[in-house]
């Protein structure tokens, strides 16, 4: 008899659905699996037999032939065991139940036959509904995740046996259903606040300007100063994850195994901070069943890197182009897949190794600094619109028991700022969402200087030694601080101070 079912695939963040046939006749036993299956596909023969035995069934005998479609798309890991379980009891009529046409199959089975949670759930649930599918059956842990695909009913299982019986009519279970409202309220709480930061009203200031132009930054400074805890902070400033930001955000995670279980979807801004010693593949994604990596997972959010001159040349290297494409291709023989990765990049930095240098405390020989500053290439530092010095606070500053400014009053700010951004580009052929990621050309048609704020540019133009970059860099900066005050106009005071956000290049480089 030939029983069909639906299950769904994965290529990169984008699911596909697949159709499973299982045709059971009367020969010699014989189990086959065609349609660019992987091993992990052929093994779930075993994990079937172990779960229907564990269960009170008979592995069918017979001649098995499981066909999956289309058949030109690799078939990767274990997620289709449901769907070929489902086919295979279905087609030796182990169980019979109704149609199953609307329904899609998603999950791993273990040998006692629990369903167990699998990666890239949304991803495929998304594709499952696109399909026209109306009922999806996924792993009870993965079932929050799945919720939040509309338009389909979300059925948790936890085992064969639920699975079963729901299939056949004995019990109904209970649809998952998401809850928008969570989405609503959490994504503006947050356990950090920038209040909780002392002092620092300069470094507090040019995030300030870095949330609202989306603008990567570079905070250089000794130890102990508050670097690691403004960077942590800068989520809370940046405005709130739309609904489609969130979804993006989220595939991503699901597809790379790291949402947490029972997290339906990721609310807040990511905040990424990987360790220096971590591989090239780990940081930009990779592998031979291609996973997004560091910068994937900080897709409209923040990636920082703490102590950027530990981190290799080849760590360093690997970030240049998705800085600048805001997504990463990873090619592999039978496909390519491609990882949105639009993030702020943050990193923090000692002036030296001892961490002391410009404080009279400095151990280190001249020579060691310059190689210490050399460590981090021209290409990585002319993609960091601002580098600003964070210096130790006071001890009045530290035990001054008033209330800075809240993450909610800065955010307020940098909201109004990025929609005068957003307002401005909305007509532009090349649209974009942030001053950050202007092309020169919308740098010469959106930067205009009156002549004061020209000679002012000039001026630093010539004194600082400006290459042509730094002076982009420093007009995109420009166009933001003037965003941020509302105007329209870039005015002298606007370029004066995007100069100041860049003067560390003459200090330290
Ligand atoms: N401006 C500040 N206001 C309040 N607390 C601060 C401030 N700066 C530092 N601290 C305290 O010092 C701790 C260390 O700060 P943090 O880790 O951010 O320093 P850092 O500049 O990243 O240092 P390192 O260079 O060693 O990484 C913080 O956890 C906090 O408790
Ligand atoms: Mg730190
Ligand atoms: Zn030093």
């Amino acid at each position: 008899m030939l029983q069909t079912v639906y299950s769904a695939g994965l290529n990169g963040v984008d699911g596909f659905i697949v159709t499973v046939e299982c045709n059971c006749s009367n020969r010699l036993p014989k189990f086959d699996v065609v349609g660019l299956p992987d091993a992990a596909v052929k093994e779930a023969r075993e994990r079937i037999k172990a779960a229907l035995e564990n269960n009170g069934y008979e592995f069918p005998e017979g001649e098995i032939t499981v066909n999956m479609a289309p058949a030109d798309r690799k078939k990767q890991g274990s997620a289709f065991d449901t769907a070929l379980f489902v086919g295979l009891i279905g087609s030796s009529g182990i169980v019979s139940f109704g149609d199953v046409d609307d329904c899609c199959f998603i999950g791993e089975l273990s040998l006692s036959g629990d369903i167990r949670p699998v990666s890239g759930v949304l991803c495929m649930c998304i594709a499952a509904r696109d399909a026209g599918k109306k009922r999806i059956f996924v792993p009870a842990a993965n079932a929050a995740e799945a919720s939040v695909t509309d338009g389909v009913k979300v059925y948790g299982v936890k085992n064969v046996k639920e699975l079963v019986s729901a299939l056949s009519g004995e019990t109904e279970i209970e649809p998952a259903v998401f809850d928008m409202s969570i989405f609503e309220k959490n994504r503006y709480s947050s356990a950090i606040d920038f209040s909780d930061v002392k002092g620092q009203a300069k470094a507090k200031r040019a995030l300030e300007i870095a949330a609202a132009g989306g603008h990567n930054v570079l905070l250089i400074g000794p130890p102990g100063t508050g670097k690691s805890m403004l960077a942590k902070r800068i989520p809370t400033i940046l405005p709130p994850l739309t609904f489609a930001e969130a979804i993006e955000t989220t595939k991503l995670h699901s597809v790379a195994g790291v949402l947490p279980e029972n997290i339906s979807l990721l609310t807040a801004r990511p905040f990424r901070s990987p360790h220096h010693t971590l591989s090239p593949v780990a940081l930009a994604g990779g592998g031979s069943n291609p996973v997004p990596g560091e910068i994937s997972l900080a897709h409209n959010g923040v990636l920082f890197l703490d102590e950027l001159p530990e981190f290799s040349k080849q760590s360093t290297e690997v970030l240049r182009q998705p800085l600048e494409d805001r997504q990463v291709t990873i090619t592999r023989a039978l496909n390519r897949v491609t990882f949105p990765c639009s993030f702020m990049l943050v990193a923090a930095m000692n002036p030296c190794r001892c961490g002391y240098y410009g404080t009279g405390k400095c151990t280190c020989r001249e020579k060691d600094i310059k190689d210490y500053l050399q460590k981090i290439s021209g290409p990585l530092l002319d993609r960091i619109d601002i580098q600003i010095e964070v210096s130790s606070v006071s001890f009045d500053e530290l035990s001054d028991r008033e209330q800075g400014e809240s993450s909610a009053q800065i955010r307020e700010r940098v909201t109004a700022a990025r929609s005068r951004a957003v307002e401005r580009f909305k007509d532009d052929p090349d649209r974009i969402y942030s001053n950050a990621t202007m092309t020169p050309s919308q740098i010469r048609k959106y930067c205009r200087l009156d002549a004061k704020a020209s000679a002012i540019l000039r001026g630093a133009f010539d004194s600082m030694g400006l290459s042509a970059r730094g002076h982009d860099r420093i007009l995109r900066v420009a166009r933001t601080v003037a965003d941020l005050d509302g105007s329209e106009n870039i005015q002298a005071k606007h370029v004066a101070e995007a100069i100041q956000l860049r003067s560390l290049d003459r200090k330290y480089w």
